[in-house]
């Protein structure tokens, strides 16, 4: 049956035509559907035969037969075909650029106010000091009354000061190590203390219930205003620049005498007078003054004469000296760790 045969050839080729275009597995489902399903082209085909003559009916189904096979290889080989083009795209997106830059892991640093307080003490190591530390819970007695502090002073007052119970409370100043040194060391002694101390003062721009100290102490013979003055103007010349000055005024605390406040010429107008040294050209950073007498009596302990020797003695907050370097205009920007402000001081 020359028509039959023809037909088959036309169903062969346009199956395959289109298993030749197919570019996915679900189009190659598709057409084996409609080729080779239940209801399928071939399928159909197959299904006329049982009317055809006789005689042609082995040579027709062996032909149809060939049909189909043909078809079945064709969609096996496209469908492998795809399979490898589907694992070869996939390769290729997931191929390593060996020349990309790596990620950075964000790196940890010290604090701001660590690293600063290491530059202090570097400089006053310059200048022959040795750094001491004390414990951040003290007894009365260091914080306040070795240090010649009257029993009615405002400090003491719960007020003023976090008390963890009578007699104990969070240090207010770095100045107890002072006695604490002295206890331990025989003069000459020469030493800086840095470290947290705690006051119940509300947090605002300039203050915080928690800041950092460093305290200085120098006891020998001999020691005079003169080797203060000299010490402190070393220091801030070279902490801020050659070209700062310092100024004393006359000040009062209970363990120095004479005391002072001490200046230092305003960092950011150069002394002309601006909104941050409130016009007047200086900006207050530490107190100092002359050890007291009575201060200097627990040099007995040692079997020392306090007569025999003077001191002097300074205490400096560490924040507000960063504040003007850095020109950060709120401490609590410090305190508060957000590591968009720490990345700035990051080395
Ligand atoms: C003292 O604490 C004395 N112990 C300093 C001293 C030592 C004087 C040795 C004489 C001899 P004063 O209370 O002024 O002094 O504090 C010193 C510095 O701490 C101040 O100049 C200021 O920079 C800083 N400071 C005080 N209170 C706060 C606060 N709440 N927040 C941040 N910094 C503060």
């Amino acid at each position: 049956m020359p028509e039959s045969v023809a037909s088959y050839a036309g169903v062969l080729a346009e199956a395959l035509a289109a298993v030749g275009q197919a570019t996915s597995e679900e189009a190659l489902d598709a057409l084996r559907v409609r080729y080779l399903g239940r209801r399928g082209a071939v399928t159909e085909l197959l299904r006329g035969l049982a009317g055809a003559d006789a005689v042609e009916r082995p040579r027709l189904g062996a032909q149809l037969n060939a049909v189909r096979r043909r078809i079945e290889e064709a969609l096996e080989e496209a469908v492998a075909r795809t399979r490898e083009a589907g694992r070869a795209s996939a390769r290729a997106a997931e191929t390593l650029d060996v020349t990309l830059p790596g990620r950075r892991p964000p790196r940890g640093g010290l604090h701001p106010i660590g690293r600063l307080i290491d530059e202090i003490s570097e400089i006053f190591l310059g200048l022959g000091f040795e750094v001491r530390e004390g414990p951040e819970v003290e007894t009365e007695r260091y914080n306040f009354d070795a240090l010649n502090t009257p029993p009615d002073h405002p400090a003491r007052d719960a007020g003023d000061s976090f008390y963890i119970r009578p007699g104990l409370l969070l240090r207010t100043h770095t100045s107890p190590v002072q006695i604490r040194t002295m206890e331990a060391e025989d003069p000459p002694i020469r030493i800086i203390a840095p470290g947290r101390v705690y006051r119940r003062d509300a947090l605002d721009a300039t203050h915080s219930p928690v800041f950092h100290q460093v305290e200085g102490l120098y006891v020998d013979r001999g020691v005079t205003m003169g080797d203060l003055k000299r010490t402190l103007a070393t220091f801030v010349r070279r902490f801020f620049g050659p070209k700062h000055r310092v100024r004393f005024r006359p000040s009062y605390f209970p363990f120095v005498e004479p005391g002072a406040e001490v200046d230092m010429s305003c960092i950011l107008c150069d002394g002309r007078g601006c909104r941050t040294c409130k016009g007047s050209g200086w900006i207050e950073i530490l107190g100092a003054g002359m050890v007291h007498p009575r201060v200097l009596e627990v040099l007995r302990g040692r079997g020392h004469d306090p007569a025999d020797y003077t001191g002097f003695a300074f205490g400096m907050g560490i924040e507000r000296p960063f504040m003007l370097r850095h020109g950060v205009d709120d401490i609590r920007h410090i305190l508060e760790n957000d590591l968009r402000f720490l990345a700035r001081f990051a080395s």
